[in-house]
């Protein structure tokens, strides 16, 4: 049984359809990449797996460790062990860094509202340790969050996520606007966040990076699954590249 499974996910905003009967499966402990060009429906994927509304799944079955979760609330998902990072990075900007995660503590440790049934990952890091894990954001523990570097306000955006408690942790475009240099330090850091044992979902554009990490890749085009297989395949598909990602 794969961790997280999509059977034939439908997605709307309103009346417009999006997601067309996706199907996709992350395995435990793997990067999966979802892949694809602007507006192909890589955040609504997520989203829809979030419980984040809109979208509204009308169509399909979302589970994730064997129980069933589509529709469910967004907090409901959280607690249960699924995190997102979002695209904005959603982070308070007048806020301090040290304040931006004293909010994420909240959400840690909590117990898992899908009951018995789902093992439940990781706990949440305390500060301490996301401060262990990233020593920039320790650096900068009382700067305003809005007047870090994106590389660090991405670094935080993904340190708040490490406070809840984690078995799934769906990344949306963590290499957007940052130099290369950033994007292998942002790298490094989904990394070590897998070799300690979380499953990540990473959403990108920037294809090249994402195959450099990925264990699998899919690649949606108009809200339809185009391409499923390893990131070595998706590598030597030149047609699939270029036709889909523009690589
Ligand atoms: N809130 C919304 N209301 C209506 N349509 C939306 C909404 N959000 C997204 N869409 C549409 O859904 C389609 C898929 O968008 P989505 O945000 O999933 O794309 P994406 O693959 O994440 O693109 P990008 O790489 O630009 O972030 C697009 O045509 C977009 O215009
Ligand atoms: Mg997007």
């Amino acid at each position: 049984m794969s961790l997280l499974e999509l059977e034939g996910v439908d997605a709307y905003y309103g009346e417009s359809h999006i997601l067309r009967a996706v199907s996709l499966s992350v395995e435990e402990g793997e990067i999966c990449a979802l892949l694809g060009r602007n507006g192909a429906g890589k955040t609504t994927t997520l989203r829809s797996i979030a419980g984040a509304k809109p979208p509204a799944v009308r169509d399909g079955r979302i589970t994730f460790d064997g129980t069933e979760v589509t529709g469910r609330a967004a907090e409901d998902v959280s607690m249960g062990g699924i995190s997102l990072v979002p695209e904005e990075r959603r982070i308070f900007a007048d806020l301090t860094v040290a304040e931006n995660l004293h909010l994420a503590d909240v959400a840690r440790n909590r117990s898992n509202t899908f009951g018995r049934s789902i093992r439940i990952g990781r706990d949440g890091m305390t500060t301490e340790e996301v401060f262990e894990f990233f020593p920039r954001l320790e650096e900068r523990d009382s700067q305003k969050a809005g007047t870090l570097s994106g590389g660090e306000q991405q670094m935080l955006a993904i340190g708040r996520a490490l406070k809840q408690t984690t078995e799934l942790m769906m990344l949306d475009e963590p290499y957007e606007g940052l130099a290369p240099q950033i994007i292998e330090a942002v790298e490094h850091a989904i990394e070590r966040i897998s070799d300690a044992g979380t499953t990540l979902l990473l959403v990108e554009q920037n294809a090249v990076a994402a195959i450099n990490i990925a264990d699998r890749c899919y690649v949606i085009d108009q809200g339809e699954i185009v391409f499923e297989g390893s990131a070595e395949e998706l590598r030597e598909d030149d047609e699939t590249r270029e036709r889909y990602l523009g690589v």
